[in-house]
This record gives C-alpha cells, sequence and structure tokens, in this order.
C-alpha cells in the first residue's frame, strides 16, 4: 500500500529554549537531522513529493533532500498552530504573564483557542482539506510541526479527540504509515542525531 513518511522539523533554537511558535532557525543539531535525513530519504527511500510548512525550520529541514525526482511543495496548512498574543514566549514567559490563560489551556487543551490564534481543534479543520491529497497511491514525506503531526496522526489513528494534544511525536525520527489492510501500520526510525 501507500507509505506516507512525517517527521517533526529538525531542533530549533526555540525548542532549545522552549518557546512556543515563531519562525525560528534550526540549531547546528536540527541541521545535522536535517544531513542524515536527507542521507536517509536519497539513499533508501522512493518519495515523489516532499510538502514541507512555509517556516524556515521545515525548509531547512528538508534542504539535504534531492529534488531531481521528488517535487517539493510548501503547503501554508502545514504551519505549525497559531499562538496568537502568545507566539514567542516561553511556557514560563506566558505563565507568568497570564496565569488564567495558561490554567485554562492546561484543563482544555484541545478546545483552548490561543487569544488571536487558534486552538487543536481549529488546527485539525485547517489541515482536513490536505488529508485527502496527502492519502494518495504516490509516496510522500511530510516536514512540519508537533501539534500539526498529532492532528494527522490522530486522523490515520483514529484516536479520541481528547488524546490528539497529548500524542507522543519523538523528535529527530521518521514517521512511517503504510496502509495495509484497511489500517495505518505506524513504524518509528529514530536517528542518532
Ligand atoms: O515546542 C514546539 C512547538 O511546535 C510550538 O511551536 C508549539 O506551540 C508547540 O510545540 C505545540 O505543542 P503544545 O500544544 O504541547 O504546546
Amino acid at each position: 500500500g501507500r507509505i506516507l513518511y512525517l517527521t517533526r522539523h529538525g531542533e530549533s533554537m526555540y525548542n532549545l529554549e522552549n518557546r512556543i511558535g515563531g519562525n525560528p532557525s534550526l540549531t547546528d543539531r536540527g541541521h545535522e537531522y536535517a544531513l542524515q535525513l536527507g542521507g536517509y530519504v536519497n539513499g533508501k527511500l522512493r518519495i515523489s513529493q516532499v510538502w514541507t510548512s512555509q517556516l524556515i525550520r521545515t525548509l531547512q529541514t528538508s534542504a539535504y533532500i534531492q529534488d531531481i525526482e521528488t517535487k517539493r511543495i510548501q503547503k501554508p496548512e502545514l504551519n505549525e498552530i497559531l499562538s496568537g498574543i502568545f507566539d514567542h514566549l516561553t511556557y514560563e514567559e506566558f505563565k507568568a504573564q497570564n496565569p488564567k490563560e495558561y490554567r485554562q489551556r492546561e484543563l482544555n487543551k484541545l478546545t483552548y483557542q490561543y487569544p488571536s490564534g487558534e486552538s487543536y481543534l481549529d488546527l485539525c479543520s485547517r489541515i482536513e482539506p490536505i488529508m485527502q491529497a496527502m492519502d494518495t497511491k504516490e509516496n510522500l514525506l511530510v516536514v512540519c510541526h508537533q501539534a500539526v503531526i498529532r492532528c494527522i496522526l490522530a486522523r490515520f489513528q483514529r484516536k479520541a479527540a481528547i488524546e490528539i494534544p497529548y500524542i507522543k511525536v519523538p523528535s529527530h525520527s521518521l514517521i512511517k504509515l503504510t496502509w495495509v489492510d484497511g489500517k495505518n501500520l505506524m513504524e518509528v526510525i529514530p536517528f542518532d542525531v
């Protein structure tokens, strides 16, 4: 059946600082993941398209994938959850600046909508239109973000909505979803970065 590969971007500057959102670049370690991912994809995989978000960290993560046969497409739908007025803050700063909002998010992470931003439910609706296109016969690699991958995995693995914001998405790993016998078999390929 078709194979869909998903990966988070490599480690970013904001990951190091525990910051929300933004448009940071990769750290040296993140670039190392990009290099290893490129080597693996070029050497082992037959992929016809690579989809990224429009954010620098996913573009950098896919930078070493040769695009002789592979079409590279930026999809705004794959951008990370919009954190509105709390974009760029650390989780600690968010909590200190607005403990009530922070608490609301803790209590209701699925439905909590960042002011001027999105909730997980908003995000899942945003990606819904491209989910169909993701489910093609051709092999595809999607390089995006933690919250976005949670929504994609929930949809393909038929998880209960309430679980979505807590799905573990390992970093520096390829998630391989193979469609067999009417379901998606999931395999995680970790990289030594
Ligand atoms: O930590 C990286 C990140 O992608 C943030 O940009 C984003 O806001 C967050 O993860 C989503 O995870 P959570 O919903 O658990 O805060």
